[in-house]
């Protein structure tokens, strides 16, 4: 009987020593964070004025008032991604009619005549989660037109799609690539798949390994900016916009590397994404501050003494969490994941959390601090990778 009750005991150790490796630190309940999500966006969606410009972008530090854009901003597709998430998370229809309205909206997006690398932010966001809920036939159009004016911008020559356009002229750079645009490749890759051309699946795989080749140092931390010669091809230069310096870790950017090559892998199943995607991943990880949410640049020598960026700290919170399901190594997805879980529950302490400062999620992101432009903000973009981390966290609990 002894030995019978030593065998349990020491099997349940086992058992828990696993499990903690697996869920180590979970300090978090997805479910009731996800809650308080929904009654802060029924807080925005109420307060929403009738206006061209309606679709929620930052809220300054000290007001209660959102900032709203329309379709032509950058930012304009979270807002109705967010819907769509609280849709698909509460499957309450007050959700599905405000994200079909605010979806609706940028449909002159899709064909405009100043296409725009952030098509995937814009569009993918809004009409691909829309398609992915409720498979409406004229989502799956303009995301398929999207992608076909996303595409327009991929050169050849260098193999990526371009970035800022004007800035031949304004800064002598003949072809600029950013960071951030890896994001936007889910939105050919999808088109690709459903009814779109096969091309565009080539010239998503090109940029992803054109910018893997281009976009960063020794240590697998990532320039903000590479300018390239449009008649070489080659690579000119490396340097920053919203970072602290040409040579500095700008932390959203390095946070959509990891995200983005992520995805790449997902879409193509290329190991070298998958290597590539930990090997970004693992210089973010090792850097961090203790409380997981990153400066906005973690090269500033003011650090302490600068602004956090929590969006960088959603968007990687959320990319670790699909990363952990695909790393191999048992002991590399674990810690991946414990990650995403401490990352979430510093972003959902009183700390970050708006809660009654404002209609938000989150509190202290940072859009651009080299031009003084939404410093210690709330602001869309980390909302929504939140909201989509707490999601996929639940979705991984649940499994
Ligand atoms: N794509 C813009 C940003 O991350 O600020």
């Amino acid at each position: 009987m002894i030995k019978y009750i030593f065998k349990k005991t020491a099997l349940s150790i086992i058992l828990c020593s696993f499990s903690g490796l697996i869920f180590a630190q979970q300090k978090i309940s997805p479910v009731k964070e996800i809650k308080y999500c929904a009654s802060q966006a029924d807080i925005t969606l109420k307060n929403i004025p009738d206006a061209e410009k309606n679709q929620p972008r930052t809220i300054e530090n000290g007001s209660k008032e959102w900032k709203y854009v329309d379709y032509r901003d950058w930012c304009s597709g979270f807002w109705s991604g967010i819907l769509w998430n609280l849709y698909a998370a509460t499957h309450d229809d007050k959700w599905k009619t405000a994200a079909d309205k605010f979806t609706r909206e940028l449909i002159p997006r899709a064909t405009h005549s100043g296409f725009d690398h952030d098509l995937g932010f814009i569009m993918f966001n809004s009409f691909g989660n829309g398609y992915r809920l409720t498979k409406n036939p004229e989502y799956k159009e303009v995301i398929l037109k999207s992608a076909d004016s996303l595409a327009k911008l991929f050169n050849p020559k260098v193999g990526t799609i371009l970035s800022w356009q004007g800035m031949a002229k304004w800064k002598g750079w003949p072809h600029n690539t950013i960071i951030d645009n890896m994001m936007n490749l889910e939105l050919l890759f999808w088109a690709s798949k459903n009814g779109g051309s096969h091309k565009l699946y080539d010239v998503a795989v090109t940029h992803a390994e054109t910018t893997m080749k281009n976009h960063f140092r020794q240590d697998y931390s990532a320039y903000h900016v590479i300018v390239y010669d449009t008649a070489t091809g080659k690579k000119i230069k490396g340097v920053t916009a919203q970072g602290y310096a040409d040579n500095s870790m700008w932390a959203r950017g390095q946070a959509w590397a990891i995200y983005g090559f992520t995805m790449c892998y997902r879409e193509t199943k290329k190991t070298e994404f998958l290597d590539f995607a930990q090997n970004i991943a693992d210089i973010y990880l090792k850097r961090l501050p203790e409380d997981k949410v990153p400066f906005y640049d973690f090269d500033d020598p003011a650090i302490p003494n600068v602004p956090k960026d929590a969006s960088a700290a959603a968007i990687s919170a959320s990319a670790l969490l699909e990363l952990s399901e695909y790393v191999p190594d048992k002991i590399k997805a674990s810690n991946y994941r414990n990650q995403a879980i401490s990352t979430l529950a510093s972003l959902s302490s009183a700390k970050y959390q708006s809660r009654d400062v404002n209609s938000a999620f989150l509190l202290h992101s940072t859009g651009n601090k080299p031009s003084n432009g939404e410093i210690d903000v709330s602001i869309i973009y980390a909302d929504y990778y939140y909201l989509e981390a707490l999601m996929r966290l639940e979705k991984l609990q649940n499994n």
